[in-house]
């Protein structure tokens, strides 16, 4: 009788822990542990797909004040995200010209991530990484030293080169790139950008890189300028073998401000899901425009509560739930 309870317990703890939730919040690193790439698939430890879903801070250099973690326990709590990327500034007065500051603002955000038991991405962004190769490997150096031996963190190389050739250029900035990251961190997923702002994955599929394992190629969309020909370049890629990986999207046009198109972005969503692809928003930010979830003077630690949520962040906020 008490090894048949027993036996009760293990099968119902068993059915609770493997449930899983549509809202990401709820889908933790403590749940789903080391990240793997699997054909094109994210998935958990288990070999599970897993799809993260979350918001992505503004440029460390223009919107510190969510920089912090107050913040992060919001994007967990009340962004109901499982992921942050902190977009960290590399020109415009950013890391090139103050590495210190840099560093501290992506470490708070690390750890706060950590705390908050959510993945995160160590983003450089910069539009003309392929100029600050040296400065790149070591802000990768270190970030992956310290913090390689977390679950929660994922690197993303390059934020989004503009027109420039990927074999020549943006492939081998790479490739210098995953070589100091591995030095430190085997496994943890690597997100590589590709020319024309993350969305010229055809040359990627041409010359992809070799070798390695967990890399994901990102993609960036808005939906005033990309429709369905970016959904079918991408599901093309991805047919051949790319994994894709959204690490930023807007609501509107890519300028960040105008129309918020939410029948395109919805298209989007619906998509990526059937593919059980990750998504960040762009942006946790309060600036005047329509790419930002939050209303003016959103404080730190009420970011994405109902009452400071703009016309955008009132779409994706209840789409990080679905
Ligand atoms: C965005 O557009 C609105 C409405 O036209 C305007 O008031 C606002 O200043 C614009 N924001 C930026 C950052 O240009």
């Amino acid at each position: 009788m008490k090894s048949l309870l027993l036996f009760c317990l293990v099968v119902l703890g068993t059915l609770i822990n493997q449930s899983s939730s549509k809202d990401a919040a709820q889908e933790t690193v403590s749940k789903h542990g080391k990240l793997s790439v699997k054909g094109t698939q994210l998935v958990n430890q288990n070999g599970e797909a897993l799809q993260l879903k979350g918001m992505s801070l503004f440029w460390s250099v223009w919107m510190p004040k969510y920089w912090t973690k107050p913040t992060i326990d919001s994007v967990h709590n009340y962004c109901h995200s499982n992921i942050v990327r902190a977009a960290m500034a590399v020109e415009y007065d950013g890391y090139l010209t103050d590495p210190t500051t840099q560093m501290q603002m992506v470490e708070t955000v690390i750890e706060a991530a950590i705390q908050n038991d959510i993945y995160v991405i160590a983003d450089w962004h910069d539009w003309h990484a392929e100029q600050h190769l040296e400065q790149a490997k070591g802000f990768f150096e270190q970030i992956s030293k310290k913090y390689g031996g977390y679950p929660n963190l994922i690197y993303e190389t390059y934020n989004e080169p503009l027109d420039i050739a990927w074999s020549s250029v943006v492939k081998p900035y790479h490739e210098e790139i995953i070589k100091v990251i591995r030095a430190n961190d085997p496994d943890n997923i690597i997100l590589l950008g590709s020319p024309h702002y993350d969305q010229e994955l055809d040359q990627v599929l041409a010359d992809p890189i070799q070798g390695q394992t967990n890399i994901m190629y990102t993609l960036h969309f808005y939906p005033v300028d990309t429709k369905q020909w970016l959904r079918d370049r991408i599901q093309n890629v991805m047919n051949n073998g790319l994994p894709i990986f959204v690490s930023e999207y807007g609501t509107c046009a890519g300028t960040g401000n105008g129309t918020v198109e939410a029948a395109e972005t919805q298209l989007w969503w619906d998509w990526l899901d059937q593919n059980q692809m990750s998504y960040v928003n762009w942006a946790l930010s309060d600036k005047d425009e329509s790419a930002s979830a939050l209303i003016a003077n959103t404080p730190a630690e009420q970011a994405c509560q109902d009452q400071y949520l703009t016309e955008s962040g009132k779409l994706v906020i209840p789409q990080n739930k679905k």
